[in-house]
């Protein structure tokens, strides 16, 4: 086969990672986006773990219909049987099977002996066969696990009626050459692995999940695991833009495409970080805000006199925008119109007007609105639509002298206004005080962060707020030039989330 096949799995481990929490819409919305992205399996969820993962896993299964769709299940009947409730409206379900091999899991995990685990593979297997064709089978951890018997546990799956077999690295132990081999080994020594597709599921926790993926890919591997932005369990999974990138860049050397269209890599990326709350690194291969900056002045000429000296991708083919235009105050609705389609967004009209009297407002403050700023000024238009409570008002003093004191006006789902006033110890602080006063939703804050888009002193300030009540998580964004109207909005974006969740 000359192409790899990619398994997105940022909805299953990406959202696993901790405080990621998206909702139904959001999930929705990243799948049909995975979609035009081109991936070609998208593991949607683990449908047995809660109401809200089976539902959201259902949804994608009808709504998205150019991907497999895949549910995960633990090797026992009631999680394949909930996975294909899940998944059996999709125009392409696949189950996804996984049970522990190494010895150290078998031991301290299942407490099951090998032969225990043989015959459950066997069985489990042969029961997701029972609902549908397209069955992949994963030992975890088997870059930990004991070669001889990996062989003999895959060897099992395929009898049973795996079709694609996944080599975990679970914890992300493996370095390329070893990994490599005991992909040879797998190749060599399992009967029946020439009718299957074998694939590859990287953790990062030594920062080599994309190295071990691309080393398996070289060994023969034609289906690779990743997750957008390298988001999930610990330090994450393999990257899905720096998998594909680096076989499109690398061509030469691997011969192999993807179906990935990479002109949709950056605003999946910027999608996935917006919605999950997981910023991206500004130093980050392919999507950083850095990735395609020069510093140096001999690198800046050398690009100027021709981009290949300095640069190995052009960055228009991951879809980053070319930034030749900056908007300002005297910008129209043409202007704003022309530069959000550039950067992938197509609005209703009205979704369009409210963008546009934002931009506006912006432009009275900031000299040049960045692309940078028109996505985030996207971001907080679309976070207010179905609001239960939106912040209509906001009034702090806060100093090295008085109290900080914080005074807000609230509109309620019916559109009655809601007024309070509160004390703390800081304008944030005070701020969400008064909120806490009018919306009554008791909640820990759990992680406030602050960050400034683009440099300048006028630039937006975007706040990021997570808050856990009854042990689940909601993450809240906002932004704004002032830093204490984004931190109001993150606040009572989390706080709608987590109304809207309950409900
Ligand atoms: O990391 C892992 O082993 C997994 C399996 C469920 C494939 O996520
Ligand atoms: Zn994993």
């Amino acid at each position: 086969m000359d192409k790899v096949i990619i398994f997105d799995t940022t909805l299953r481990d990406g959202e696993q990672a901790a405080g990621g929490s998206l909702n139904l819409n959001e999930k929705l919305e990243i799948a049909r986006q995975l979609e035009k992205l081109g991936v070609d399996i998208i593991e949607a969820g683990f449908p047995i773990t809660s109401p809200g993962d089976f539902e959201s896993v259902k949804l994608i299964a009808q709504e998205v219909r150019g991907s497999i769709i895949c549910g995960l299940a633990r090797a026992n009947p009631n999680d394949i049987d909930r996975a294909w409730e899940a998944i059996e409206g999709a125009a392409y379900p696949r189950i996804h099977v996984f049970v522990s091999s190494s010895d150290i899991h078998l031991m301290h995990v299942l407490k099951k002996n090998r032969d225990e685990i043989l015959q459950l593979t066997r069985d489990m297997v042969a029961w997701a066969k029972g609902y549908t064709d397209d069955i992949e089978f994963s030992p975890m951890d088997a870059s930990r696990t004991e070669p001889a018997y990996l062989y003999q546990i895959l060897q099992i799956a395929i009898e049973a009626g795996a079709n694609t077999l996944n080599i975990p690295d679970t914890m992300g132990y493996a370095i390329p050459e070893e990994f490599g081999r005991l992909i040879d080994g797998i190749f060599q020594n399992v009967p029946g692995i020439e009718k299957t597709v074998v694939s590859v599921h990287c953790h990062n926790d030594l920062g080599l999940a994309v190295a071990n993926s691309l080393e398996a890919v070289r060994r023969g591997v034609r289906q690779v695991e990743c997750t957008i932005n390298g988001i999930g369990e610990r330090a994450g999974n393999a990257s899905l833009e720096e998998v594909v990138m680096a076989l499109k860049t690398r061509r030469d050397l691997f011969d192999l495409d993807t179906g990935i269209d990479t002109r949709q890599i950056y605003k999946t990326s910027r999608m996935v970080s917006e919605l999950t709350g997981f910023s991206v690194q500004s130093n980050k291969a392919i999507v950083g805000a850095n990735a395609f900056r020069h510093e140096s002045g001999i690198h800046q000429d050398g690009v100027i006199k021709m981009p290949i000296t300095f640069e190995i991708m052009d960055p228009k083919t991951v879809g980053i925008p070319s930034s030749s235009l900056v908007l300002g105050k005297l910008s129209g609705r043409h202007a704003l119109r022309e530069r959000l389609a550039e950067l992938g967004y197509s609005l209703e009209d009205e979704d369009f007007n409210r963008v546009f009297r934002a931009f506006k407002e912006l432009a009275d403050k900031k000299k040049e609105v960045t692309d940078r700023d028109i996505e985030s000024l996207v971001a907080e238009e679309q976070r207010t639509v179905s609001e239960v409570y939106h912040l209509d008002r906001i009034q702090v003093s806060c100093g090295d002298r008085g109290i900080p004191t914080a005074s807000v006006v609230i509109t309620g789902l019916g559109g009655e206004a809601l007024s309070d006033a509160a004390l703390g110890s800081g304008p944030v602080d005070a701020a969400f005080k008064a909120i806490d006063k009018i919306v009554k939703v008791p909640n820990t804050l759990t992680e406030f962060s602050i960050k400034s888009i683009t440099e300048g002193i006028d630039a937006i300030g975007e706040v990021l707020c997570r808050i856990e009540s009854d042990g689940v998580t909601y993450t809240g964004r906002g932004a704004d030039t002032d830093i204490i109207v984004a931190s109001a909005k993150a606040y009572v974006n989390a706080l709608n989330r987590l109304l809207t969740a309950k409900k």
